[in-house]
């Protein structure tokens, strides 16, 4: 899908207080899930959100694998830290994020304006490689929110053994991956203690 600059609104409104909510002031990470299901439409949708805020140079590096049958829940369940393997075997979707290394392939088509840039980050992997892992990560905040936005809850995960996912959905080594997201609705005692959050005399600095 293509849009004009001409045709977007240079008007913006703050996000209402419910909206707020869901998205960050109750929103909370899921520890266990109902044995409600997630459908591959409501999983189509949250990429559908998660696929528009900003990537350098618009490369977009994350692909998410959906694991969402029992066999593949297996295969994935394996290769998680002992104390992930519960919660992911409860969760109705997973979602593998991983970033492509060969996304750069894509900026023809995702950068027309500066194609070339295709053979700059192929000729700089170091580049590439922190470039893409940088992007990858945002995406990957972004892929959170929006879980919530479609009114589910996620549960990321960086506890599991890389090597032992890459091996076995990717053999092929096409794809690193960065984080996994349980993804449902809340099961049973599904939060923990909500946690501090730093001041903001910590966190902010103003100049
Ligand atoms: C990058 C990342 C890695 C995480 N890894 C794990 C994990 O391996 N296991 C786990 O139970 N929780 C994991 N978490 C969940 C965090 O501990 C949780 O999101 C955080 O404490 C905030 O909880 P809240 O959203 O309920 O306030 C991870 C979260 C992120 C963003």
């Amino acid at each position: 899908m293509t849009v004009e600059a001409t045709d977007v609104p240079v008007t913006r409104a703050p996000l209402d207080e419910k909206g707020r909510s869901i998205l960050f002031y109750e929103a909370r990470t899921a520890n266990s899930f109902a044995d409600t299901p997630v459908t591959d439409a409501e999983l189509s949708q949250i990429w559908d959100l998660a696929k528009w805020p900003p990537t350098a140079a618009n490369t977009q590096p994350l692909r998410v694998l959906y694991v969402r049958t029992p066999e593949g829940k297996e295969r994935l369940v394996k290769h998680m830290a002992d104390g992930n393997k519960a919660k992911t075997a409860s969760a109705p979707a997973v979602a593998v994020l991983s970033i492509d290394p060969d996304y750069h392939e894509h900026i023809p088509t995702l950068f027309p304006m500066r194609p070339q840039m295709k053979d700059v980050f192929a000729a700089n992997p170091e580049m590439r490689d922190a470039s893409g892992r940088f992007s990858g990560a945002l995406q990957a905040g972004y892929f959170i929110l929006a879980v919530r936005a479609a009114g589910l809850v996620a549960g990321p995960m960086a506890g599991y053994d890389a090597a032992g996912i890459e091996g076995e959905f990717f053999p092929e080594g096409d794809r690193k991956v960065q984080l996994v997201v349980n993804i449902g609705h809340p099961g049973e005692n599904p939060w923990f203690d909500r946690l501090p959050r730093l001041d903001d005399e910590v966190a902010l600095d103003w100049a």
